[in-house]
């Protein structure tokens, strides 16, 4: 019998990938999704590490599961991803009723665990199989039972071994290798890993320590794997690594084939391809090599997502970013001045320890200089086991954190409502993502009324298009309000059939309001 599974992801784009492969393979296992975590038969949430409160979301939801563990013994819950890797079997304390602890570097085990966990959990409702006999054994290193029902998977202190990165890096191999697609899932954007982990060791980061070292995989196989893509219909492929520009493979023959070489040689071998995309870029290392694969390749997209974090060289290096203001002013010299219509985005992060009114001043004028069409910005939150926690006292006050934050945003919002008055007039390509957030927001407020109030708009409107619903609409259907996003990742608003939807097709911009650009469509 089919069994049903909930697969919540939190965090990155990197988790957002890792969710869809382990979905494939549990589906090959017997299992479908829901989206209804009451009707589930096991329940997993794929966690991020990289600020406290993207943790205590998930604190939460394992909490109101305790009541129903109690209800329903069988119901297998497990926590896969950065957290279980951060926190590893402590969260088996705080939280008992979990069955799954996999963290992101061992998801290859993760089926034979969710089976194990599912055979344990039916077997000790009937009390009469005995568990360690008749569950087969994770044979993978690192992955074994704590404790009845209780199953781990976590790279822990061995990550940084090369004796075991060579047989991570093959065993995790294959869950990427595993994707399977066809065109009649009917999906039109899709990630690619080209790298995993992180060498840089930001003082502030845990990502090295729950992804563990920089792995680059074979170009070959990442060809491969844009290719089965491009087969399937997918128009967009964004490729991932953490640093991604320090792409590197070496070859058994000594030959390295570097992040520029990977670029010309996808391109090359996925000419049907509209659209490749990369994130996220290190502000060091980006090769002049690099740049010109984005100028002369057509098909790459001009958007750099390249984190500054901060405007200070004294705060730079205290988070260990290994580049000066300076630098980075360089870095986007070289960039425009190679493609002067690229656009960039950027991380910041506000309150790092001792920061003070001046250098946080510095970072607005990173803002104003680089004129980035969007940043991300985050208030500094300390992680255990992070160098920074170690080291320096939180001492920014939560209120000051919070001020600069805002103010650094708007100053952002500033820029960007800028960079978005430059663009009426111009004619561009959007890639169709489905009905716009306010149209789904209406309709979903509406349904809410007709349910009597008891539906749940968030879920409504957070939910693109699925492909299932694209299917069943008549070619030319009602007009309604569509978003797009162009090549340099701006979002577009415009009327048109949903039917467009996964769709290349050309709009001009004639209005800017707010954060949003207006556009109408330019029928051929
Ligand atoms: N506190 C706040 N922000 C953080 N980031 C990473 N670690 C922390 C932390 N401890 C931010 C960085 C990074 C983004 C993904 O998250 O800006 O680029
Ligand atoms: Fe974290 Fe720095 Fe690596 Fe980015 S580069 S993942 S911030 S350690």
């Amino acid at each position: 019998m089919r069994r049903k599974l909930y697969l919540e992801t939190f965090g990155c784009q990197m988790n957002v990938l890792d969710s869809e492969l382990v979905m494939g393979q549990l589906r090959v296992q017997g299992y479908d999704a829901t989206e209804s975590p009451d009707q589930a038969d096991v329940i997993l949430y794929n966690t991020c590490s990289v600020r406290e409160h993207a943790e205590q979301k998930v604190w939460s939801r394992l909490g109101a599961l305790r009541e129903r563990k109690t209800e329903q013994p069988n119901l297998v819950i497990g926590v896969i991803g950065c957290m279980a890797e951060r926190d590893g079997e402590n969260l088996f304390r705080k939280f008992p009723h979990i069955d799954i602890l996999c963290g992101p570097g061992e998801l290859d085990k993760l089926p034979g665990m969710v089976h194990n966990a599912s055979v344990a959990s039916s077997a000790s409702i009937a009390s009469s199989v005995s568990v360690a006999s008749s569950a087969p054994t994770v044979t993978a290193m690192n992955a074994h039972r704590v404790g009845p029902g209780r199953h781990v998977a976590l790279m822990g202190s061995t990550s940084r071994r090369s004796s075991t990165l060579a047989q991570a890096e093959d065993s995790l191999e294959l869950l990427d290798l595993s994707r399977s697609i066809s065109a009649s899932d009917g999906v039109s954007q899709a990630y690619v890993r080209i790298t995993r982990g992180c060498n840089k060791f930001c003082t502030y980061c845990v990502v090295p320590y729950t992804r563990g070292p920089e792995v680059h995989r074979p170009p070959q196989n990442i060809i491969d794997e844009v290719r089965k893509l491009t087969d399937a219909g997918v128009k967009e492929v964004t490729l991932l690594g953490q640093t991604i520009n320090h792409y590197a493979y070496k070859h058994g023959d000594g030959r390295t084939t570097t992040f520029a070489d990977l670029l010309f040689q996808i391109h090359e071998a996925t000419a049907d391809l509209p659209r490749l995309r990369f994130v996220t870029s290190f502000p060091r290392d980006f090769t002049d090599a690099a740049l010109q694969a984005m100028r002369d390749c057509r098909r790459i997209c001009r958007y750099l997502h390249v984190p500054a974090q901060h405007g200070s060289d004294r705060i730079l290096k205290m988070m260990n970013r290994g580049y000066t203001s300076g630098d980075y002013d360089d870095f986007v010299a070289r960039a425009r001045a190679m493609m002067p219509d690229i656009s960039l985005a950027s991380d910041f992060i506000v309150g790092f320890p001792t920061e003070t009114d001046a250098e946080f001043a510095q970072s607005v004028a990173v803002i104003r200089r680089s004129r980035f069409k969007n940043s991300f910005i985050f208030k500094y939150s300390p992680r255990p086991g992070t160098t920074a926690m170690d080291r320096y006292v939180d001492d920014i006050p939560e209120d000051v954190k919070r001020q600069r934050n805002n103010e650094l945003l708007a100053v952002q919002q500033e820029v960007s409502a800028q960079g978005n008055r430059e663009m009426i007039g111009r004619t561009v390509e959007v890639m169709v993502e489905g009905e716009s957030r306010l149209v789904s927001r209406q309709s979903a407020a509406l349904s809410k009324v007709m349910a009597g109030g008891q539906a749940k708009a968030e879920l409504l409107w957070e939910t693109r298009t699925s492909p299932s619903d694209v299917a069943r609409l008549p070619a030319e259907s009602v007009t309604t309000q569509l978003t797009g996003r162009t090549r340099g990742d701006q979002i577009i608003a415009f009327d048109g059939p949903l039917s467009l939807t996964g769709e290349m097709v050309d709009v001009e911009i004639v209005d800017a309001k707010n954060l949003t650009l207006f556009a109408k469509r330019l029928v051929p």
